[in-house]
């Protein structure tokens, strides 16, 4: 069937085509008086579906809604959660130990390292600089309260063994504080090797915290009480409080020479 002509349109409707005609003409009328606001807050004829979100605009609309109804399922059926709740309501969380504090300290540091690992050669430079400081300074709290706290344990309760784990523990701490150094000053150059030089830390950390984790620190917890544990981790978290926050490689070369 051919098409109806504009000119036959508007002989089959002209009230229609009259008021089109008439809002081309004067669109401030539209605008005017309660059958002009009607007709502007309601374009279902003029616009296609403009209530119709983009999928995307769907799903960020949906978004918050989803999270809380997640958080709402979740609460009710975990017991531990209910457990969690009612001990922080009633001031009784467990206190933390030096197992505790130093796994977190590990991954936050490698998480760090790994944001810069993302954005290292994008535009970003700002978000670059401010993760080699946070970096930077992670390390060097984890590392002196190690270096205060942690080693001088090491070496009192294990003896000779624990010495030389001590030894080799700061030998790497000074690599690293080393590299950390570089780090900064081609963060304030702009130098194109700061990458690299952080992939070295990420490399020495990565292997420097397996260390720790899988061999110095079970022998120097075996046998201790979750008491001397949790005192040994209020040590730690004062020395973290009041390290220098620039790194100290000499230091850490020092402990490994003696
Ligand atoms: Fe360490
Ligand atoms: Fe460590």
């Amino acid at each position: 069937m051919a098409p109806k002509s504009p000119e036959k349109a508007k002989k089959e409707s002209p009230n229609k085509a009259a008021a089109a005609e008439e809002e081309k003409k004067s669109p401030v009328k539209a605008g005017a008086g309660s059958a002009g606001k009607t007709r502007a807050a309601s374009p279902t004829k003029l616009e296609k579906s403009p209530a119709k979100k983009p999928k995307g605009e769907e799903a960020l609309a949906e978004g918050p809604a989803a999270h809380t109804r997640a958080k709402e399922g979740d609460a009710p059926t975990s017991a531990a959660a209910k457990a969690a709740a009612n001990a922080a309501a009633a001031n009784l969380l467990p206190e933390l130990t030096i197992t505790d504090v130093l796994l977190a300290d590990h991954r936050d540091t490698v998480a760090l390292l790994k944001h810069f690992e993302e954005i290292a050669g994008g535009q970003d430079k700002l978000m670059m600089e401010k993760l080699v400081d946070a970096i930077a300074i992670t390390i060097r709290l984890h590392s002196q309260a190690e270096a205060d706290v942690l080693y001088p344990l090491l070496a009192k309760r294990l003896g000779a063994q624990g010495k030389e784990a001590m030894k080799h523990a700061a030998s790497e701490h000074a690599k690293i504080e080393r590299d950390l150094v570089t780090a900064l000053e081609q963060r304030k150059s702009g130098s194109e090797e700061l990458a690299s030089t952080l992939k070295e830390v990420m490399e020495a950390f990565i292997h420097h915290m397996k260390e720790e984790e899988e061999e110095m620190v079970p022998k120097l917890l075996a046998g201790m009480s979750e008491e001397e544990q949790v005192e040994v981790c209020q040590s730690f978290l004062s020395a973290k409080a009041k390290a220098p926050l620039e790194p100290q490689p000499e230091a850490a070369e020092e402990m490994a020479a003696a």
